[in-house]
């Protein structure tokens, strides 16, 4: 299974929490709304799974409406990513978009509005109260960025051979993690806030973990591997300093930060497990992505999990380590990951949150 069939697989785990996001969303905010709804995908990417998202959303904007009795309200669907994301990649897929929307709901563009924003979602992106509905998946575990916090003034490094926190990591580098996560999603609620209407729902899942101890095996353990992977080859010999920017928070912390931002009620707040791979692969995602074509089938489960982490953060590792090792790592890293497979049942924790803007102050 690909990132992306796995990032699918993740997207549909949380199809029937958005549904019912979107319905009460629209329910709270309808009958006020004059100027059209608007809607934001943030951390979009580019590829079949961006628009998969925005059509399960208008389908459920259209069958609320007409379960209402109101007219359908004209859509503004914007799509947020960092500037280096492929936009031009989702907007050649409009046409097609659009011919399939008119044909499941007899609206065309005229009725639909869908625009590419570049920028980051931990920063303001849309003009006050403009937006009904927010969604994101697979992509507020990443932090805005490595936390300082993990190198000391003196420029010692405290998670020194690690990429992540292990069970070897100091306390300080837990609360580096925490410190920053808390500082980011505080950041992405302000700002959701100020763009919000009152009413307005947002539905986020992103990676978590299950146990209280950051340390603890199940959320960590793929970095740890990677970690171990390095070791073997680079890690002693030019002593590293890599660190990995996405985290792994727990639901109560998550609920922390919402509530001392102030400006949400949790509707819902779950964590969902799913394999490092996605589980068995003898489904149709895989071939409507071409991995029968690409020989991804055919690899071990290991070695598929290679192949998706090293489309993730190889840009990143190759920045400190140098392009020459990066198919080596990758090999070990999966015989690694093959390892642990035989030994255990390797499982992310997806963490889903749905929560309303209560009131619009900003
Ligand atoms: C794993 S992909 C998820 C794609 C898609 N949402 C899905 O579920 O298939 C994570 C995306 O988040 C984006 N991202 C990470 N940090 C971001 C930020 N601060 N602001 C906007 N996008 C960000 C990345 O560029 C990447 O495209």
């Amino acid at each position: 299974m690909s990132q992306r069939a796995l990032q699918k697989r993740i997207i549909s785990a949380t199809i029937s929490a958005m549904d019912e996001a979107v319905a009460d969303s629209l329910r709270k905010t309808l009958p006020a709304q004059t100027m059209g709804i608007g809607i934001a995908d943030l951390g979009c990417s580019s590829g079949p799974n961006t628009l998969m998202v925005i059509s399960e959303i208008i389908n459920k904007i259209y069958e609320t409406c007409s379960q209402m009795g109101i007219p359908l309200p004209e859509l503004r669907v914007s799509l947020n990513d960092l500037p280096g994301n492929d936009f031009n990649g989702i907007f050649m897929l409009l046409p097609e978009f659009y011919r399939n929307l008119e044909k499941e709901n007899g609206v065309g563009p005229e009725g639909c509005f869908i625009s590419g924003v570049a920028g980051s979602f931990y920063g303001r992106l849309f003009p006050k109260m403009s937006l009904h509905f927010v969604h994101s998946s697979s992509s507020l575990h990443w932090l805005s960025q490595v936390p300082p916090a993990l190198c000391t003034k003196a420029g010692k490094h405290l998670n020194k051979g690690k990429i992540y926190i292990s069970k070897t990591s100091p306390p300080s580098v837990l609360k580096a993690y925490l410190s920053q996560f808390q500082t980011d999603f505080f950041a992405f609620l302000r700002s959701r806030a100020a763009e919000m209407v009152a009413g307005g729902g947002m539905l986020l899942s992103f990676m978590g973990r299950s146990s209280p101890d950051a340390a603890a095996e199940v959320g960590s353990h793929q970095w740890e591997l990677l970690s171990q992977a390095l070791m073997s080859m680079v890690l002693e010999r030019r002593g590293s300093t890599l660190s990995m920017p996405p985290t792994t928070p727990h639901a109560e912390e998550v609920a922390n930060i919402v509530e001392e931002e102030g400006s949400f009620i949790i509707n819902h707040l779950q964590g969902f497990e799913i394999d490092w791979d996605g589980g068995p692969t003898n489904n149709d995602d895989d071939n409507n992505n071409n991995n029968v074509v690409n020989g991804f089938e055919n690899l071990s489960r290991g070695r598929r999990v290679a192949k998706t982490v090293r489309a993730v953060v190889e840009s990143m590792v190759e920045s400190h380590f140098g392009r020459d090792i990066m198919d080596e790592l990758f090999r070990r890293y999966g015989e690694l990951v093959d390892q642990y497979f035989s030994k255990t049942r390797a499982k992310h924790i997806n963490l889903v949150l749905s929560v309303t803007r209560i009131n619009s102050c900003y």
